[in-house]
């Protein structure tokens, strides 16, 4: 794909941000990583009469996008530099292409009233997801029915059977694109997600062959069976898939890490569950947001207000779940029911 393709994409996404003439951008980069994307949003910027600059931070070896297959959230080389992060608290918009999510330095900066945009995946995985102001509706919607509702359970015929006590956290939507001062977003996403009580999740859930565990990229082949009491697991058994997820979250020798993360579903009907099977490239925006999957997760809540920063964070993709909000079915058999949260044409 051409740059100035990729610029002209990167403006229509600042224009969706509500940047304009007398706005200010700064993009987060480091060494010489995704230079393309500095330079394409700081054109895009500059065509609509922003003013942009890019904090480029030392090259340093990280695994924080999870390109590499392991994920320690959280430690960002920004941590030790005064002088970049307030730099970026100096501006209405920071593009991160780094990955600075669940770390102490982004919920700074936007504490600050500085809006945040996560902008890591392969440009072509970014093009193949467009946000819009009516998925934004849509997601909108679905946190505040997840904000309403004081229980969620969800199943599958693979055996799981599990319930969250809702309440203690505020619902948070990703559709892509953020004109909020001081919210966080990530394009290309489309989902909306909340947290269990801390000690408010109790069941099991089944993870079923084809459902996908990030960061490892991959698709379950084997059953793996995660209890769960008082909000944390307390035993993985299955197969040859149960053994490798035991020994990733072993590594961390953090307890933290066995917390509940966040839940939610997927609406964004143009991205794709079967793309790893061809594709590994990036964090997995295709695999996180495909319509109708509930998004079960594990570790840090400090996303959303929460006390625990553990490293340890696994995201699992789930299809052919029902889901229900005090009883009340949403989606069903891993497809939406209720229609204002469908998408045109399904
Ligand atoms: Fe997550």
């Amino acid at each position: 794909m051409p740059q100035s393709t990729f610029t002209e994409m990167c403006r229509e996404e600042l224009e969706l941000c509500g940047i304009g003439p007398g706005s200010t951008i700064a993009v987060l980069s480091q060494g010489r990583e995704r230079i393309e994307y500095a330079d394409a949003f700081l054109e895009a910027a500059a065509q609509l009469g922003a003013v942009g600059f890019n904090v480029r931070l030392p090259a340093s070896p990280n695994a924080l996008d999870g390109e590499e297959g392991v994920w320690a959230v959280g430690q960002t080389p920004l941590a030790e530099n005064r002088p970049a992060i307030e730099a970026l608290k100096g501006v209405d918009l920071v593009i991160d292409t780094i990955f600075l999510l669940f770390s102490a330095e982004q919920l700074e900066i936007q504490a600050s009233g500085t809006r945040v945009l996560l902008c890591v995946e392969p440009i072509d995985h970014i093009r193949a997801m467009p946000p819009s102001t009516r998925l934004r509706e849509r997601v909108e919607l679905a946190a505040k029915m997840l904000e309403g509702a004081k229980t969620l359970r969800f199943t599958n015929a693979a055996g799981s059977d599990v319930t969250y006590r809702l309440g203690a956290y505020p619902a948070m939507t990703q559709y892509g694109y953020t004109d909020t001062p001081g919210r966080w977003d990530h394009w290309p996403s489309g989902f909306a997600f909340t947290s269990g009580a801390d000690d408010g999740v109790d069941g099991t859930v089944v993870l079923a062959p084809g459902d996908i565990i990030f960061p490892f990229k991959s698709y379950v082949q084997t059953p793996i069976t995660l209890t769960i009491e008082a909000g944390r697991i307390t035993s993985i058994e299955g197969g040859v898939d149960a053994d490798l997820l035991r020994e990733y979250m072993e590594s961390f020798d953090d307890p933290r890490g066995y917390a509940i993360s966040h839940i939610g579903w997927g609406m964004l009907e143009t991205a794709k569950w079967s793309i790893l099977a061809h594709d590994r490239r990036g964090m997995g925006m295709h695999g996180r947001s495909f319509y109708g999957n509930v998004l079960f997760s594990t570790g840090p809540n400090s996303e959303l207000g929460g006390d625990n920063d553990t490293a340890c964070h696994v995201d699992f993709p789930m299809r052919n779940c029902t889901l229900y909000l005090d009883g009340e079915p949403v989606v069903v058999d891993g497809d939406i029911v209720v229609p204002a949260l469908q998408a045109d044409g399904r």
